[in-house]
């Protein structure tokens, strides 16, 4: 067990394996090597404004070239000022003119089974036709859309259009409440609203124009409403305030330059659930943005041309908006884009896509990995993934023995896998291998992309040594950084820089090891103080997830006189029933993995976890399941209440 040191986080996780890259991969890879990518990372942290300079001039293109790269007023940062620039130009007319308007943007397909594509040509005219759509129907520049639509291609065109006339969108993931829309419609004054008829979602249809109708009862800013019709049924619509897509764009005109937009021109604002409180509008604007998610998607992803990208996450995520819209778009890649649920109509769906559209990048979340072990190999192994060359995960910590499980199982052993760290304000992928060049750990997302500084620190604010856990921070700002939270800047200044002079702070604990390889230990709050050590979740429960009869674990504290947080588990199994002989024999198996002070003191067995709609668990409930309290605070993030109720009669 490491020393304690006063603010600083104990890892009790051995973790030695070591995965390279082969030497096929590294040859064909953009960064080939750990020297290569060292020494880009020094060219860029030694001067960061001219790394960036550079590659802004390269990757985008610029109606009005900038004076200067950042002006920088902590926290506020103004990057390529006086530039002008429109994302929807990088990411559709740019690759035209460089000859790919026939390659394919978009390959979509729908929950039933219904498919289309759309060519790099085919996506500009439809960008071009929504455009005028929304002009006609009053929006302009600054104007905020709000987007509350299924993932149909119509989303992605959606945003385009939005950037290609300076109007900021406003996704809501298309499962939030009609409460919830209009909370973040009035915050962000939302001038006009896009939805759909209704949404396949497990074979059954979601409406969406019913709960956007109930939201815009209570949204007073909203004017209008273009309504798509995805499933065909019957939705009233409602005279002068309603419009059908298809009737707006059978007179809609394909002409429609790029405005020319300045550099941070808003592009769009993103609620966060936050695991408090108020949902926070995160702004994000246009050229620092665009030309961060371009460049991570290149160097993480290792895009070359003949690649087909599929990342899993919906629109209605950060993880959407930068790895399914605007990051591949710019780089003129090929993405699947999937409607619906992964296990419908069966558990192999996932993997059918992968073999027929023979995707060669995986990008998906922890969460939906540790289902796929649930259900069974059989799903993976009776399709031919061979066309996948590298995997990645995002949104949580990735347990190793998950990472062992996607290594074999999904990878054939051959593909590299990026475990990538980031969040919505940071825009893009902040850590990660690149692939070529970056040996793997599972568990850890190893080192930052090249202008990127992390940090880690104690609550003074000092450096912690190699191997000590502390707070993570970022102490360069870089041009995918967020721009501030919509309309409160208080907020934005108190949560991200005042409590680490000079630095982003960004939530999260991590522990950086000898290798210089970094090691995320979950979110600042939810840390245990087990007798004056502090020990993170992920470590607890990866050591759970190691036994073979567990799938998915969280770990929370339950206060305790003695010990301060007692260490309470919840546990999901894979294919054995519970008991209190299981109990004791888990409880030893931590025990043995990581450690007695580890050890858990209460074993909860549940059939699920309580997740938050992406794919995170709420440790908050589960903290509050544990000490037997009632929960309190913000649940309009969870995907399944049914799940709480499981757990709390499960107590009595
Ligand atoms: C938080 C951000 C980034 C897109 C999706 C989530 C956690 C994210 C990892 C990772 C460990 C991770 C962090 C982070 N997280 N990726 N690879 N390893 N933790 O975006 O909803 O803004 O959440 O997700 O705690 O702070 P988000």
């Amino acid at each position: 067990m490491a020393a304690q040191v006063s603010g600083q986080i104990a890892t009790v996780m051995q973790e030695k394996r070591l995965f390279p890259p082969t030497a096929e991969f590294s040859a064909h890879a953009r960064v080939k090597s750990l020297d290569e990518y060292q020494a880009l990372w020094e060219n860029a942290a030694a001067d960061p404004s001219a790394f960036w300079a550079a590659l802004a001039r390269e990757e985008l293109h610029w109606f009005e070239p900038f004076q200067e790269t950042l002006v920088w007023n902590e926290p506020d940062a103004q990057w390529f000022v006086g530039g002008k620039t429109n994302v929807s130009y990088n990411c559709l007319d740019r690759n035209i003119e460089a000859g790919l308007g026939d390659r394919q943007a978009i390959v979509w397909e729908g929950e039933p089974g219904d498919q289309c594509t759309f060519t790099y040509a085919q996506l500009h005219e439809e960008v071009c036709k929504f455009s005028n759509c929304l002009k006609q129907l009053g929006i302009g520049k600054g104007d905020v859309v709000s987007i509350y639509m299924p993932m149909v291609p119509e989303l992605a065109i959606a945003m385009l259009a939005c950037a290609r006339i300076g109007a900021i969108h406003s996704v809501i993931f298309a499962g939030f409440s009609a409460e919830a829309i209009a909370d973040r419609n009035n915050d962000a004054n939302a001038k006009i609203q896009l939805t759909s008829d209704a949404a396949w979602r497990r074979g059954k249809q979601l409406p969406l124009k019913a709960i956007v109708d109930e939201a815009l009862e209570k949204s007073s800013t909203v004017q209008k409403c273009v309504v798509l019709k995805r499933v065909g049924n019957e939705v009233p619509m409602q005279s002068g305030r309603d419009f059908w897509w298809h009737e707006l764009m059978e007179s809609a005109s394909s002409d429609c330059p790029a405005e020319p937009l300045d550099s941070e021109t808003p592009l769009f604002i993103l609620y966060t659930s936050g695991s408090t409180g108020k949902p926070k509008g995160i702004k994000h604007t246009t050229a620092g943005y665009n030309l961060y998610v371009k460049k991570s998607f290149q160097w993480v992803f290792d895009h070359r041309e003949d690649d087909v990208f599929w990342c899993t996450a919906d629109c209605g995520w950060i993880t959407g908006h930068s790895y399914i819209v605007y990051g591949p778009l710019s780089a003129g890649a090929t993405v699947v884009m999937y409607e619906g649920a992964p296990n419908h109509p069966d558990e192999s769906r996932f993997w059918q896509i992968v073999e027929k559209y023979k995707v060669s990048i995986f990008y998906t979340a922890p969460t939906a990995i540790r289902a796929f072990i649930k259900w069974g190999d059989e799903h993976v192994t009776k399709h031919d993934l061979s066309s996948l060359r590298l995997l990645g995960t995002v949104g949580e910590g990735i347990n190793p023995e998950a990472w062992m499980w996607y290594h074999k199982t999904i990878g054939g052993e051959r593909c590299p896998i990026v475990d990538t760290w980031w969040q919505t304000e940071t825009g893009g992928i902040m850590m990660s291998p690149l692939p070529g060049a970056i040996a793997t750990k599972p568990g850890s997302c190893t080192k930052p992309l090249p202008g990127i500084i992390p940090e880690i620190v104690d609550e003074a604010g000092d450096l912690v040594d190699a191997n000590q856990g502390g707070w993570l921070t970022i102490s360069q700002p870089w041009p995918g950084m967020l721009r501030g939270i919509w309309g409160d800047e208080e907020r934005y200044r108190d949560v991200y820089w005042s409590k680490v002079p000079g630095k982003y702070l960004a939530g999260d604990n991590a522990r950086c090891d000898e290798d210089d390889y970094y090691w995320i230990m979950g979110r600042i709050d939810d840390v245990l103080n087990v007798s004056g050590h502090r020990l993170s979740t992920i470590e607890i429960e990866s050591a759970l997830v190691s036994h073979p009869l567990v799938a998915e674990s969280a770990a929370v504290g339950r206060p305790d006189d003695l010990k301060g947080d007692a260490v309470a588990v919840f546990v999901v199994l894979r294919d054995a029933d519970p008991n209190d002989d299981l109990r004791k024999t888990l409880k030893q198996h931590v025990r043995k993995e990581i450690g007695a002070l580890a050890q858990p003191d209460d074993i909860h067995f549940t059939n699920a976890l309580p997740k938050t709609r992406s794919g995170k668990i709420m440790r908050r409930l589960l903290k509050d399941i544990a000490a037997g309290k009632e929960t309190v605070g913000d649940t309009t993030t969870l995907e399944d209440y049914s799940v709480l109720a499981k757990l709390r009669s499960d107590e009595e």
